[in-house]
């Protein structure tokens, strides 16, 4: 009997020393002091044993229950002290690590740019702050044209601005991303296709579709016989691709001074309660000939279609985002939904 109650102090001990987690611990305390415990039976056999032997065994039995019980409580506090940094349990919910995120509208214009990419466009960009010649005169809208008020324009406050310098120079933030049109053309030669991701600013009251400062995607392909159904062909690829299959969109005749013929393209979109309607998400058109001549292009040589498409319509549409003044709030609760 004594040579059993060494044992279990021996081992007892070296389980307690080596044990690195609460419930491991645990462990230790219901395989010698639980119910049916190493301890706690040799203590239940006392009364089997002869009066002189329960005199010898008892109280060197209750010596180790009491010298197990301390250990273990003392242990138990070491290993809390500790933080018990040990411990894996396996079983614990994942700790969610913040990570910081690009914006929503970076998001999508990546995932537009990479589409475009794919229908082997390439992708340019342009400067905001625009001259006159630029963002109107070439695009055929020269000034008095009545289209001009399509566009409400901040004008910069420069020297010379207002002065009758030379009218076509004056500066003004790109009221669209058109004028890279002519940009693009008078450096390079056709065929070719881009498109030009970027910044615009208009004057205007906004509102949930409204904003004084967003963003657009320019689309232009020129080529020696380039028509209506390769527009519609590329426009219906990447909807598709950025919308999935069952998108519903329509084309609607327009007009902008640097298309003919020009239209619209809309999208089916589903307001909250179910209600359905149509969000103009594009103009577009084939290319003037007056903007060719611009450019010095041969209109007889060279045709082409132009697209001009709202990035945070887009965004509206593919996140069901119902106001567009979201994206500028600032506000953390919408930002990290992302
Ligand atoms: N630039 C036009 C706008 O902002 C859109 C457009 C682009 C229309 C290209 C036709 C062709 O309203």
């Amino acid at each position: 009997m004594f040579d059993q109650i060494d044992k279990i102090r021996k081992n007892a001990k070296e389980l307690v020393k080596d044990a690195t987690g609460s419930a491991q611990l645990e462990e230790i305390r219901v395989r010698y002091l639980g119910r049916k415990g190493e301890v706690t039976a040799i203590l239940r056999s006392l009364k089997d044993l002869s009066l002189e032997e329960k005199r010898k065994v008892g109280p060197a039995a209750q010596q180790l229950q009491k010298e197990l019980r301390d250990l273990i409580e003392k242990k138990s506090a070491d290993l809390k002290a500790d933080g018990e940094v040990y411990e894996l349990d396996v079983t614990k919910p994942g700790k969610r690590i913040e990570t910081g995120h690009l914006h929503p509208l970076s998001k999508l214009e990546e995932e537009i740019r990479n589409i475009f990419l794919s229908l082997n466009f390439s992708v340019v960009e342009g400067p905001e702050v625009e001259s006159e010649h630029y963002n109107f005169d070439a695009l055929n809208i020269p000034e008095g044209h009545p289209a001009r008020d399509m566009w409400d324009t901040f004008w910069l406050k420069e020297p010379g601005n207002s002065k009758l310098r030379n009218k076509s120079s004056r500066l003004l933030l790109r009221t669209h991303t058109s004028p890279m049109q002519i940009r693009y053309m008078e450096k390079h030669n056709p065929p070719f296709q881009i498109i030009v991701p970027g910044r615009v600013f208009r004057y205007e009251a906004s509102d949930a579709t409204h904003e004084i400062n967003f963003h657009q995607i320019e689309g232009l392909m020129v080529g020696k016989d380039i028509s209506l159904a390769n527009f519609k062909f590329v426009i219906e690829t990447f909807l598709k691709k950025l919308f999935g299959p069952d998108i519903e969109f329509r084309y609607r005749p327009s007009y902008f001074p640097f298309v003919e013929p020009g239209l619209e393209v809309d999208m089916r979109m589903t307001a909250k309660g179910g209600k359905t309607g149509w969000l103009e998400i594009m103009g577009a058109g084939m290319v003037h000939p007056k903007v060719f001549d611009a450019v010095k292009y041969d209109p007889r040589e060279w045709k082409g279609f132009a697209f001009g498409m709202g990035l945070e319509r887009l965004a509206m549409l593919k996140y069901k985002i119902p106001d567009v003044r979201l994206f500028y709030s600032g506000d953390t609760r919408f930002i990290g939904q992302f």
